[in-house]
């Protein structure tokens, strides 16, 4: 299919991209002056963030990668956080910056936060390209937000997917109505 049938909208396009990682980039530069930082990306959404965030960093730093799921949330209160793919460092005492591509419910950064508790981090901040507050049923906010929607739209593109598609994207767009099944 065409990039163009994909999207109803852009919401944010390439440029807009760029700008946003730059800025938390910077904020993270002088946020952490003399200090070592590991990232955390959580796979798959945000592998493009996580590598362009990266390009940015001035300071000492290492990646990691995690995936994990999430069924349910705070209204199914036996909801389930399993860890898919686990750390491969050792992150006692480190400065963690979990790199995210949502925020949405919030469901699985409280299950990360948890997880990264009982490992005895030094610092622990979370780094969100998008950020949907309005849909928070948990009590987690963001360190460092890329973009904050209003509305309640599907997204897509720039690492996003929509049953596992879509991903390619350069930008991020609305989900065109035809798509959602
Ligand atoms: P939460 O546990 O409800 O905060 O879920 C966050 C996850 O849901 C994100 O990491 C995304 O994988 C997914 N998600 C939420 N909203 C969207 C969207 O608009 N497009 C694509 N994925 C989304
Ligand atoms: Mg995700």
């Amino acid at each position: 299919m065409d990039n163009e049938q994909i999207c109803s909208k852009i919401l944010i396009t390439e440029e807009q991209i760029s700008e946003i990682v730059k800025r938390i980039g910077m904020q993270i530069n002088s946020d952490y002056v003399g200090e070592e930082i590991v990232f955390v990306s959580i796979l798959n959404g945000s592998f493009m963030f996580t590598a362009d965030l990266l390009k940015q960093i001035k300071l000492d730093c290492n990646i990691d990668f995690m995936q994990v799921s999430t069924y349910g949330s705070s209204t199914n209160t036996t909801g389930n956080f399993v860890v898919k793919k686990d750390l491969s460092f050792d992150v006692t005492e480190k400065n963690v910056i979990i790199i995210e591509d949502i925020l949405d419910t919030g469901y699985t950064m409280k299950n990360l936060i948890e997880y990264f508790k009982i490992k005895h981090v030094k610092t622990l901040r979370i780094a969100a390209l998008i950020d949907k507050p309005h849909r928070r049923t948990e009590d987690v906010k963001a360190d460092y937000v890329g973009y904050t929607m209003e509305n309640d739209y599907f997204i897509v593109g720039y690492g996003l997917d929509y049953a596992q598609k879509y991903r390619n994207l350069p930008y991020i767009g609305v989900l065109s109505e035809h798509l959602h099944s």
